[in-house]
């Protein structure tokens, strides 16, 4: 009976591990998740979903984001800054509004449309 309840115990511990692991594995996909969530939600009215830009914003400097020059060009960094701080007059920024890791996941995002 001792022997049944050892078992017992090992295997509820065996699968809160795995339970925990899975759990972990899963956030990095999540983390990308938000990025295009959060991209779709606040950037892609002007910068269009595929990232190459609404045209009537072409003449207030917007890029395409997509371009592979255009991604060669922009160090996450400069990305980031970019989103934290704003551009010009229609670029808003998003300080105080995203938090930096959510930053951090739209220049993911921003990543991921390179063509
Ligand atoms: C109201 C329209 C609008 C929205 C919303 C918007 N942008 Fe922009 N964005 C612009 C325009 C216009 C420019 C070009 C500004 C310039 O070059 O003066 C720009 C430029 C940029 C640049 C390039 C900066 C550089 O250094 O060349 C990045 C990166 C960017 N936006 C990311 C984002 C992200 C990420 C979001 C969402 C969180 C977003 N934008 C939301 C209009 C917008």
């Amino acid at each position: 009976m001792n022997k049944l309840k050892t078992i017992i115990c090992i295997a509820t511990l065996a699968a809160a591990l795995i339970a925990l692991s899975v759990g972990s594995l899963a956030t990095t996909p999540a983390v990308f998740q938000d990025g295009a969530k959060i991209y779709a939600d606040k950037c892609a009215k002007c910068h269009k979903a595929d990232g190459t830009g609404e045209a009537k914003y072409q003449k207030q400097g917007i890029e395409d984001m997509s371009n592979a020059t255009w991604q060669k060009n922009h160090t996450d960094a400069k990305i980031a800054a970019a989103i934290k701080n704003g551009k010009g007059e229609f670029m808003p920024a998003w300080k105080g509004k995203l938090k930096p890791a959510e930053i951090t996941a739209v220049v993911k995002h921003i990543r991921s449309l390179k063509k």
